[in-house]
């Protein structure tokens, strides 16, 4: 599955070429591994992509829900400025454990909080705090529930609010309106409520990689 066509090998030329060596991000997939964790982080040239995007809008608030090992987290904790803060909501205790050591090691700690608990159940507590609102918002957790956290994105947003969700396409299933995956159903209706929502402006582009065939979707708050 996660390979045809050498898209791996042009994953790891692209991250050379572009990339660079990166010490920090190595160690935490080194710790990841060693740790047992799945490889199910975003590829290096993915990263580096919500890194861009995160730039691009000038975020200075950031909200990531799934954080794994925090290979993403920082991706995006690197693309805030100084005083830029990153929420990361992660319901595996390892996984944040993990996670913490990882971002503390880039040197980013002071940047980025990780919340231990399922994200539904951390997102009112964020709205309470009045935490919001985000700039950029990444979707990276369980898909079954990508449309509950499209809503909580909208709600902790503002005008120009950027929002991108991993996995939306998984090996093109996600056009296969008689799936019976709960991660296929779960992606379905995030985007049947991104169609319906006049607050987003949306698109999503099919990806090729070392993570296969698969898909970020984009929006905006208007
Ligand atoms: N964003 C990471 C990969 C995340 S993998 C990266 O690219 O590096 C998905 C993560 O979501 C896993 O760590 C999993 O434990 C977490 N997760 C699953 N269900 C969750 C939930 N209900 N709330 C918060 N996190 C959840
Ligand atoms: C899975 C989850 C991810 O976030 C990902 O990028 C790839 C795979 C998974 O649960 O299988
Ligand atoms: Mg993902």
């Amino acid at each position: 599955m996660a390979d045809r066509h050498g898209w791996s090998e042009v994953d790891s030329y692209l991250a050379e070429t572009l990339l660079g060596p990166d010490p920090a991000l190595e160690a935490a997939l080194a710790a990841n591994s060693a740790a047992g964790l799945p490889s199910i982080d975003v590829s290096a040239p993915q990263g580096k992509l919500i890194h861009l995007l995160a730039r691009m809008v000038g975020a200075r608030k950031a909200l990531e829900i799934g954080a794994l090992g925090g290979y993403s987290t920082i991706w995006l904790a690197r693309a805030l400025p100084d005083d830029g803060k990153l929420i990361t909501l992660e319901v595996n205790t390892r996984h944040a454990e993990i996670a913490r050591s990882n971002v503390a090691r880039a040197g980013l700690e002071s940047k980025v909080e990780i919340r231990t608990g399922a994200a539904l159940a951390s997102l009112p507590k964020i709205e309470a705090e009045g935490a919001g609102p985000f700039d950029f918002v990444f979707i990276d957790a369980d898909k079954a529930n990508n449309a509950a956290y499209l809503e909580w994105a909208l709600r902790l947003s503002r005008p120009g609010t950027a929002i991108v969700v991993d996995n939306v396409v998984r090996d093109g299933e996600v056009a296969n309106a008689a799936s019976r995956d709960p991660d296929v159903i779960g992606v379905r209706r995030m985007f049947e409520l991104i169609a319906r929502e006049p607050r987003l402006s949306a698109t999503a582009i099919q990806t090729v990689g070392a993570k296969g065939w698969d898909g970020f979707a984009l929006a905006v708050v208007k």
